[in-house]
């Protein structure tokens, strides 16, 4: 049995490129890997990292919680928790800093990207971040962990980090592999289809939330980029726009781009712009309304409930060990 584990950071809006790219990944990947154990939690330690609204954060905790099990993720098989309440990540997360180079930290692109963007009053826990990711994947010794094209180099650090760890004191973390889906990775922006669609834009015609008003994902999709040739087919170089509809359109119906593109052969933009808006709106509205159920009852505590109590023991006894292993405090008897 293999241990999956994954997390997701309450920050902004869900997006239809989280979607995609990562939360109907790991519904896919729950069902393909029946026998296995799937940790996923809720990264609001992560999320701390820049300036929140404590009402709001709390807001976005529970909503991405229960947008996470409308879009089918099976409670009953997912150890689904709070990355807060489980005191443990933080402190491994400290003590991963210690085996984590500044080197490594300052060539880690998400970073470079902030301080490039100005961001001069950047805390210092956006530098050290990743370490606490390590901390999140290392604590309950994961075997692999599902994450977008992003977060890949995360993830290699996050190996460097168990590896390097394991080095020092023998084989004591599992060093994870990443799972990195191959459609949908990487959705791009409505708007402009050189940007991926992120839910931190300025502008909101770019992406589609998850939250939308059907009719308002309508809009989006038809107002979507493209470009002035005409012919739907998948050529990222030269129809951007285009190829992230496929991809769109590919991932919402599980229909193959070879056969999407053949349905359209003949055929303009608008009608494929219009099918994939009324396929999308639609498939997102029923989303919605699982979503709006499992809001107003308490079944979503009841899980993360249930959730925290399964995690806590785990990353109690491993954080235990852990620092027996660096001759933290007394020796345990
Ligand atoms: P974020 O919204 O940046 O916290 O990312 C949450 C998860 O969604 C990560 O696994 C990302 O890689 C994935 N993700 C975010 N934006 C996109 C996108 N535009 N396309 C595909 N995956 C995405
Ligand atoms: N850093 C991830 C993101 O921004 C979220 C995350 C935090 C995560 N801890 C993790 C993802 C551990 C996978 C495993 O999307």
């Amino acid at each position: 049995m293999k241990r999956i584990v994954s997390g997701i950071k309450p920050t902004g809006t869900l997006t239809l490129g989280n979607y995609i790219g990562a939360i109907k990944q790991f519904v896919l990947l729950q069902q393909s890997m029946p026998e296995d154990e799937f940790f996923l939690f809720i990264a609001d330690l992560h999320a701390l990292t820049t300036p929140q609204e404590p009402t709001e954060l709390r807001k976005r905790i529970k909503e991405i919680a229960g947008m996470y099990l409308a879009c089918g993720l099976n409670p009953e098989k997912t150890v689904f928790y709070i990355q807060s309440e489980i005191k443990e990540h933080a402190e491994l997360g400290y003590l991963l800093q210690c085996f984590t180079y500044m080197g490594e930290l300052e060539r880690m692109t998400q970073y470079k990207d902030k301080v490039k963007k100005q961001e001069s009053s950047l805390s210092s826990a956006m530098f050290t971040y990743p370490s606490l990711m390590a901390a999140d994947i290392i604590l309950y010794d994961a075997d692999f962990v599902p994450v977008g094209d992003d977060q890949k180099q995360h993830l290699e650090l996050t190996r460097d980090i168990a590896s390097r760890f394991n080095g020092r004191f023998r084989d004591f973390f599992t060093v994870p592999e990443p799972i990195i889906p191959k459609v949908g990775s990487r959705i791009m922006d409505l708007q402009n289809p050189e940007k991926k669609m992120s839910k931190s834009d300025e502008s909101d015609k770019g992406y589609v939330s998850l939250f939308d008003d059907p009719n308002i994902i309508l809009k989006k999709i038809k107002s979507a980029v493209t470009d002035s040739i005409g012919i739907v087919q998948y050529d990222v170089d030269n129809q951007p726009g285009i190829a992230n509809l496929l991809t769109i359109y590919t991932s919402m119906t599980d229909e193959s781009i070879e056969n999407i593109v053949s349905k359209y052969n003949g055929l303009g933009y608008k009608e494929f712009k219009e099918d994939l808006a009324t396929i999308v709106s639609k498939k997102v509205g029923e989303i919605q309304q699982r979503y709006n159920e499992i809001i107003s009852s308490n079944t979503l505590d009841n899980i993360l409930d249930q959730g925290r109590q399964i995690a806590q023991q785990i990353a109690y006894k491993k954080l235990e060990k852990c620092k027996q292993k660096l001759g933290l405090g007394r020796k345990r008897k």
